[in-house]
């Protein structure tokens, strides 16, 4: 993916932007442009102050490992804003980055991906958030709604099309058709959680405590959700602390021990995707028979997850093009389009 400088685009084009405010990353979208930022939605601020010191990647290398001084977190967390100054801080910081530091801007309007699960209050925050950080108007979409479109399903047609996003935080199951929700379930599993189960099972079975970014190169290096024969035998050396000595140690983790880990996160994720086929209604389940379903969301690229989603299912599963961009195109095309999508719109 190509991303276009953000300066010269400005000074022809207006600076609407389409963002997707990730539990993981941010990504952000500008009208006739494309995408301009993509980020870890991770901030660094001087202690006791919202003074930003770095976000995105530089930010992300912090984590855990920060002087007492400093402050590095994720103010996202499972799909919603868990700290609202950091989180405020953080898109400001990247608007900026996108307009180049500009300071006589016309406020841009900007849509912002929710999830589908979003409490009023939820939404709220994030349209403050987006307020304060320069916005002239928010509206939001559900982020199920955005992936379809950005997968590119034919969501405007009278047929069943349905989209399952797993990000950092959420994993949402939609059934869309005529350009509206058919059924939507949303559950606060997500990548993060994959992370957390290989930070625990490594701690219990070996008693060495490891970081969150460790389990995750762990989950993206051999993880898998079925054991087939290329995924069965690999492994990794793992480095952490030794909770019993304190003192640092390395461990051998193969690919079966990392599939046991996960198998209880990515159950809870089929699960919901049965659930939503339950809840379908029998004319656009028939249509699901030939479609299938499409998955988006970094998740989704876990290795084998849409086998044994195919074989639990018994459906034809794929994964989008460009799984982590899903929902940031297809936003950008509801703002390309506003007239015609204005519907899946909320102010
Ligand atoms: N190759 C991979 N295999 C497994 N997981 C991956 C892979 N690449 C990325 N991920 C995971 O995808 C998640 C991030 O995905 P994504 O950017 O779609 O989430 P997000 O949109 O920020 O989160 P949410 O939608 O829940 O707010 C992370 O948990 C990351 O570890
Ligand atoms: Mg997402």
């Amino acid at each position: 993916m190509k991303f276009l400088p953000a300066k010269k685009l400005f000074s022809f084009f207006s600076n609407d932007l389409a963002i997707d405010l990730g539990t993981a990353n941010t990504v952000v979208y500008v009208r006739k442009g494309g995408i301009v930022l993509n980020e870890p939605s991770v901030v660094a601020v001087k202690l006791g102050t919202n003074q930003v010191l770095a976000a995105g990647r530089a930010a992300k290398e912090m984590l855990g490992k920060t002087p007492e001084s400093i402050v590095a977190c994720r103010p996202m967390r499972d799909g919603v804003i868990a700290n609202f100054e950091l989180t405020e801080s953080m898109l400001r910081y990247f608007i900026r980055l996108v307009h180049n530091d500009r300071k006589t801007l016309i406020k841009p309007r900007m849509i912002i991906g929710v999830p589908s699960g979003i409490t009023e209050v939820e939404k709220r925050a994030v349209k403050d958030s987006a307020m304060q950080a320069g916005a002239q108007k928010v509206y939001t979409v559900i982020e199920p709604m955005a992936a379809a479109i950005g997968a590119g399903l034919p969501v405007q047609e009278p047929s069943g099309n349905m989209i399952i996003d797993i990000g950092g935080g959420t994993t949402e199951v939609a059934v869309i058709s005529l350009k509206s929700v058919v059924f939507c379930r949303s559950i606060r599993v997500g990548g993060d959680e994959m992370d957390m189960a290989i930070v625990q099972y490594v701690k219990r079975k070996y008693n060495l405590l490891i970081g969150e970014r460790t389990a995750e190169s762990i989950k993206i290096e051999i993880g898998s959700a079925l054991l087939t024969p290329d995924a069965a035998h690999q492994s990794i050396e793992v480095k952490g602390r030794d909770l019993v000595s304190g003192v640092p140690k390395t461990i051998k983790l193969s690919s079966q021990e990392v599939n046991e880990a996960l198998i209880e996160t990515i159950a809870s994720i089929v699960d919901v995707v049965r659930v939503a086929l339950e809840n379908t209604p029998p004319e656009l389940s028939s249509d699901l028979v030939d479609r299938g379903i499409t998955m988006a969301g970094g998740g989704s690229l876990l290795k084998g997850l849409a086998g044994l989603i195919s074989r639990e299912t018994g459906l034809p599963v794929q994964v989008a093009e460009d799984p982590l961009f899903c929902v940031v195109k297809g936003i950008g095309r509801m703002l390309e389009n506003l007239d015609f999508f204005k519907d899946a719109l909320m102010e």
